[in-house]
This record gives structure tokens, sequence and C-alpha cells, in this order.
């Protein structure tokens, strides 16, 4: 077996008095796309803070095969670990170009050739104030700031929310390239999406991982679906799409 990019062995986190993960058990495969699921609440985005160490945890987080747990989130970035957070959070009032410029690293050469050849609008907008962009536009700033450096682990939340259905394809691009060089682990409603981008499906359920599996297996198990997510059965590529 190949030795895991990501495994977490019983990671547990306590905010401010109380329990939001009870353990957490999984790991990520080297390459493509595993998709982090669940319901609102269960814990999603803190697995990804407890990861980078922007929450404490405890337990073992071990990031290819050292543990990184109580590292300071620097070093672990630096370690190779980027991240998108959920609240895109870029800087309004700097334009496109400065947003980039402030994502390069230290001895890195930033790779602009895939960020515009992923979101040319980036190239259009540069000078414009990032505070003046549309929600879908922000958040390709914030996929593009982490695409310039070569990370081998890519932490990403909900890039598609609240985006109209012609952006969430652009982002499904921007996925898959991004996974084609390195492993992304994504947090994800829109389960169409997962379907397209997602080789394995992690599901979380108040702060435990409840499921594992080949996201196409759990994709076309509707009772599982609807008992892990309250959701319906996703149409394949055949079916109709939303
Ligand atoms: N900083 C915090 N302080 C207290 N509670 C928090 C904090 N962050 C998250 N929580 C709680 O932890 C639970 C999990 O949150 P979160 O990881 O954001 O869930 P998800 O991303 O799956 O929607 C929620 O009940 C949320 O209210
Ligand atoms: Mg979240």
């Amino acid at each position: 077996m190949t030795t895991p990019v990501l495994r977490l062995a019983g990671v547990t986190v306590r905010i401010a008095g109380s329990h939001i993960l009870h353990g957490i058990d999984c790991s990520v495969a080297p390459g493509g796309v595993t998709a982090l699921l669940g319901r609102n609440g269960v814990g999603k985005s803190t697995t990804l803070k407890a990861i980078l160490g922007i929450v404490p945890a405890a337990g073992r987080i071990e990031f290819e095969g050292q543990d990184i747990i109580g590292r300071p989130t620097h070093r672990i970035v630096r370690s190779g670990i980027g991240y998108v957070p959920e609240d895109r959070d870029v800087f309004a009032g700097l334009t496109v170009a400065q947003n980039l410029e402030l994502a390069h690293q230290p001895g890195v050469d930033p790779d602009y050739d895939t960020v515009h050849e992923l979101f040319p609008e980036l190239l259009e907008r540069r000078k414009q104030r990032a505070g003046t962009l549309s929600g879908g536009q922000q958040q390709m700033v914030a996929l593009a700031r982490v695409m310039l450096n070569p990370a081998r682990l890519l932490l990403i939340d909900e890039p598609t929310k609240g985006l109209a259905p012609k952006l969430v394809e652009q982002v499904g691009d921007a996925l898959v390239r991004m996974a084609e060089h390195t492993t992304v682990l994504l947090v994800e409603q829109n389960l169409p999406l997962v379907r397209r981008v997602a080789r394995d499906a992690v599901v979380l359920d108040t702060g435990r991982v409840v499921h594992t599996s080949p996201a196409a297996d759990l994709l076309a198990d509707e009772t599982l679906l609807d008992s892990l997510l309250g959701v319906a059965a996703v149409p394949g590529p055949g079916g109709a799409q939303r």
C-alpha cells in the first residue's frame, strides 16, 4: 500500500469547552481529489483548520508520514500544504495582481501560466481592486493564490458556495487541473461537482468519520446519501443535471 499523503488518527478538537471533533480517523491517498462531505456544522471546516494548526487539536495528524500536530500554521504551510478558506478572504483594497503577489513564497517561481490559462479573467482584471470583483471572481483569486506555489496537499473549503453554474464548472476545471499535480482534500456540498472531480469520499457526522468509500459508490447509493447527507441520489453524467 502507498503511504497516505495525510493521515488523521483520533483527532479531537475542543473549542471554548465544547467538543467539536470527537476523534477523526481517515487517510488521503496521493493524487486526485478526496471529498470531505457532511451536513452543515458536522466539523468539516474545523477538520481542515486542525490540519493547518489554526485550531488546537489533539491526536495524530501525519503529513507524508510526519506528525505535524502542534506545529505553527506558517510552518505547516511552508512544509507544502496550501489552503483556500471557506470565506475566500481576498484583500479587498488591493488589486488582483497585488493579491496574487502576496501569495508568492520565497525561492518559488510562481506558476502564472496555469493561473492565466484557467482564469483568463484574472489577467484582464489584474489592475482591478479585489473588493469590486464578483463572488465568483474573488473565488478565482483565492484559488489562484494557492496555484502559484507547488503545494503537495491542498485543502479547499467549499469553493463553489454561492456560485452560478457556469462558475461552478470553471472551479471544477481548476480542481481537476490541480489534482493532476497534487493531492486535494475538498470540502464541497455540490454533489454533481463531487461526482465530476472526486475519487474518494469521507463523510463526517457530528465530529466523527461515519463513511469512507470511492466517491462513485457513495453517490450511487440513494439510501446512504439520504441517511448521511439528507439528499437524493445524484444524477450521473447522462442524467438530468441541475
Ligand atoms: N470557533 C468556534 N467556536 C465555537 N464553536 C465553533 C467554532 N468553530 C466551529 N464551531 C462549531 O463547531 C461545529 C462544526 O463547525 P464547522 O467545522 O464549521 O462545520 P462544517 O464546516 O461541517 O459546516 C459547529 O457546531 C460550529 O458551530
Ligand atoms: Mg464549513
